[in-house]
């Protein structure tokens, strides 16, 4: 039960960036309102290869009023939010009374925009809609979804996370009463612990540098319970698409698109990180409380490339990196390779972390990985072999003189 709750927390407070929120009025009441972040994930024709661009619905995005509508007797209520140049998302909905649904999704993108589709062979706007959507709640109810989830339409994927809408809507504010979605259920109930398993591995294209160091921390009850400073490099093997090969890409995350939550207990710790709503990745940390030592004992990945054919987990609950004692830090400035599963492994870079016993928002003392202290040996090393090179000069100095002071008394 304690586990089942603290997952609960630890899923309910993966926050995205950029939600935006629309609403359809008519006169002073709202039938219609959204708060969602949205991603696009559309392929195009450039040349003779087919590109892959993502574009994030942006929070200038506006409702088109002439377009939306609260429905009448014949027509639909339909949300359509307006973005860039030309380009559209429309949500339409239905109701048999007790339940109501979102009847049709549509998005609309202009391919003339060629800063969103440099080199598109065409100047189409395209429509593409799917109607078999599964978002559904009941009446006087807000549909809840805060998982990453997501909707083929022809050749582009739409991906919300953290939606929250309503239609039908008796006020003018969401319900308090939430109709949660099933992947929501089944994520609280049992994340998914299954790696997919993978063979062949190719290098990718463009292996990007060194990442980005990010500042992250977890707070309980308002004060930080966990820090953790890095710079992070997923590196994955999935099948892809394009391709139709399984490719090994290294991905770094960048922090300005990282958000950070997470959970504290006595004798564990989770830090989550959550870029864009497309990767979710976890750290689980344990503490000892016989020997007062703590370790990385887990480590989650949830991601959904555009490129993939399906989302990615990979977990591996039995891991021991990042060894050191409460009350202290664990420090590793060296680039460290963590292995989790065949199919993901996980590069920190310039990392320092404390999970437990953090006091007045600053890391304790650390503790040095061993690659930092084998580093920190080259020096100490050079530094002994200056100072005998030293002393050899000077006792070949001081022999010399003494040679030639005995010469000169010879005369
Ligand atoms: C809408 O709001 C305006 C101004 O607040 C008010 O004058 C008007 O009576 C309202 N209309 C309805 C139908 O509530
Ligand atoms: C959009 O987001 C940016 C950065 O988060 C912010 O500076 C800007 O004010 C936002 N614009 C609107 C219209 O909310
Ligand atoms: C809509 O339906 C209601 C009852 O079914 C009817 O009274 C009303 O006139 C209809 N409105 C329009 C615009 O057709
Ligand atoms: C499509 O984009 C082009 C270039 O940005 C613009 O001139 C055109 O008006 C757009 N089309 C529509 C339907 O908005
Ligand atoms: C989607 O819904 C809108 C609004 O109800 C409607 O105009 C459009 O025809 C629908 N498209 C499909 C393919 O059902
Ligand atoms: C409304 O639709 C839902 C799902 O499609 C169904 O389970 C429910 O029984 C329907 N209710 C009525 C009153 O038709
Ligand atoms: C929804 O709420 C409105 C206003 O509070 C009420 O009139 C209506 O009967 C409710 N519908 C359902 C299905 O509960
Ligand atoms: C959280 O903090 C409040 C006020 O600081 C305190 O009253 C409460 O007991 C704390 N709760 C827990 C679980 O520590
Ligand atoms: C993908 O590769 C397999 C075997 O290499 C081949 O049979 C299949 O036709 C390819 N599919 C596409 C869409 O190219
Ligand atoms: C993150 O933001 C900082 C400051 O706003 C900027 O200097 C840096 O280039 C950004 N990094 C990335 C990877 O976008
Ligand atoms: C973290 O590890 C502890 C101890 O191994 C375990 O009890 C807990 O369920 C784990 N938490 C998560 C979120 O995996
Ligand atoms: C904790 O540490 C003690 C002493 O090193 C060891 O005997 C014990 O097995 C450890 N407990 C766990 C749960 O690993």
């Amino acid at each position: 039960m304690k586990v089942v709750a603290f997952v609960v927390a630890w899923f309910a407070v993966l926050g995205y960036i950029q939600a935006v929120t629309l609403e359809v009025n008519k006169g002073n009441s709202t039938c219609i309102k959204a708060k969602l972040s949205a991603l696009f994930s559309i392929s195009y024709k450039a040349s003779s290869t087919t590109r892959t661009v993502q574009v994030p619905l942006p929070n200038s995005t506006t409702v088109d009023k002439g377009s939306s509508s609260c429905g009448t007797n014949s027509s639909s209520p339909w949300l359509v939010a307006v973005f860039g140049p030309g380009h559209a998302l429309g949500l339409s909905f239905s109701t048999n009374g007790s339940q109501y649904s979102v009847a049709n999704l549509t998005l609309k993108y202009n391919l003339s925009d060629t800063s969103t589709f440099p080199e598109a062979n065409s100047s189409d706007v395209v429509t593409v809609v799917s109607s078999s959507v599964g978002i559904w709640a009941t009446v006087n109810t807000t549909y809840r979804c805060l998982t990453t989830t997501n909707f083929p339409l022809g050749g582009a994927t739409v991906t919300f996370s953290d939606m929250r809408l309503e239609a039908y809507m008796p006020g003018n504010d969401l319900s308090p009463t939430e109709s949660v979605c099933m992947a929501d259920k089944a994520s609280t109930a049992a994340p998914p612990t299954t790696a997919r398993t993978t063979t062949t591995a190719a290098p990718s294209p463009t292996p990007p540098g060194t990442p980005e160091r990010g500042n992250y921390s977890v707070k309980n009850n308002g004060t930080i319970c966990l820090l953790a400073q890095m710079g992070l490099q997923l590196n994955v093997s999935y099948f892809s698409q394009l391709q139709n090969k399984t490719v090994r890409d290294v991905v770094n995350l960048n922090p300005n698109l990282t958000t950070s939550s997470g959970s504290c207990e006595a004798s564990s710790a989770t830090l989550a990180l959550s870029q864009e709503g497309t990767t979710t990745l976890n750290f689980n940390f344990t503490l000892n409380s016989t020997s007062n030592k703590y370790h990385l004992s887990g480590i989650t990945l949830f991601t959904n490339w555009s490129d993939m054919t399906g989302p990615f987990s990979a977990s591996n609950t039995s891991l021991n990196y990042m060894r050191s004692t409460l009350g202290r830090s664990y420090m590793c400035n060296a680039e460290q390779t963590l292995d989790v599963v065949p199919a993901f492994s996980l590069n920190t870079f310039r990392l320092q972390v404390q999970p437990f016993g953090v006091t007045t928002n600053q890391f304790a003392t650390a503790e040095e990985c061993q690659l930092d202290q084998d580093q920190m040996l080259i020096p100490i090393i050079v530094g002994a072999a200056l100072a005998g090179l030293v002393l050899i000069v000077l006792i070949a100095y001081l022999i010399g003189r003494k040679r030639s002071h005995a010469g000169y008394q010879t005369i």
